[in-house]
């Protein structure tokens, strides 16, 4: 965990109490993290859960491992210590996503079991639903897809410490969803991750 460097400053409360502000919404805010392989689906999965939700008339943003690389977390690379940082920065960002109501959801490849679970606490302190969502896929399989080119490369050595080549992916044990995207289709990773919101009344059936 980061530590506090900066002194001399006091939380300031609001008004607003999240009663309200899911009045207003029609929904609870939550973190949907999406955990799993490079070419796993977790974006495909998330962009299809994003539209359908959007469709459905919710609230929902998606937060994209490539694309906060190419601005939050630009100055980031892939070292285990950089890779922290990473997910520590959008557990933070994904936690007042929540807290402001949306249906947020994530797709990084947190490949660390620790990070991932720091990321839990902080939603559990904040009193948000967190749903870690293992997006599993055997590496053959995702090797296989490689829609990037990445594993190609890595493969070559022209890419070091890669994700399931010459770096670690730490499955996770108590993943409250466990989608099987070489088993099952976008539509049904879909409706899994639908189901499972309106079961804990985030959104609406
Ligand atoms: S994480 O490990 O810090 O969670 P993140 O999800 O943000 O990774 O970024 C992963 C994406 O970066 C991959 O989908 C891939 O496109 C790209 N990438 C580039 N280099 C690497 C690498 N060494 N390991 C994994 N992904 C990489």
């Amino acid at each position: 965990m980061a530590e506090q460097v900066a002194t001399n400053i006091t939380w300031h409360d609001g008004e607003v109490t999240q009663e309200e502000r899911q009045k207003n919404l029609g929904q609870k805010g939550c973190t949907l993290w999406m955990t799993g392989l490079s070419g796993s689906g977790k974006s495909t999965v998330a962009v299809a859960l994003e539209q359908v939700l959007i469709q459905r008339g919710h609230h929902a943003y998606r937060l994209d491992g490539d694309n906060v690389r190419h601005g939050l977390n630009k100055n980031l690379g892939f070292s285990a210590e950089d890779r922290a940082e990473n997910i520590r920065r959008i557990g933070e960002v994904a936690k007042l996503f929540a807290d402001a109501g949306l249906v947020t959801i994530t797709s990084f490849i947190s490949p660390y079991a620790a990070d991932r679970d720091n990321v839990r606490e902080l939603h559990a302190a904040g009193e948000l639903p967190f749903i870690e969502v293992y997006v599993d896929c055997t590496l053959e399989e995702a090797e296989k897809r490689d829609p990037k080119g990445l594993y190609k490369k890595a493969r070559a050595g022209e890419i070091k410490g890669f994700t399931g080549i010459d770096d670690p992916y730490e499955e996770p044990a108590n993943a409250e969803i466990h989608i099987k995207t070489h088993e099952m289709s976008v539509e049904e990773s879909v409706q899994t991750l639908l189901d499972e919101l309106a079961k804990r009344g985030i959104i609406s059936a």
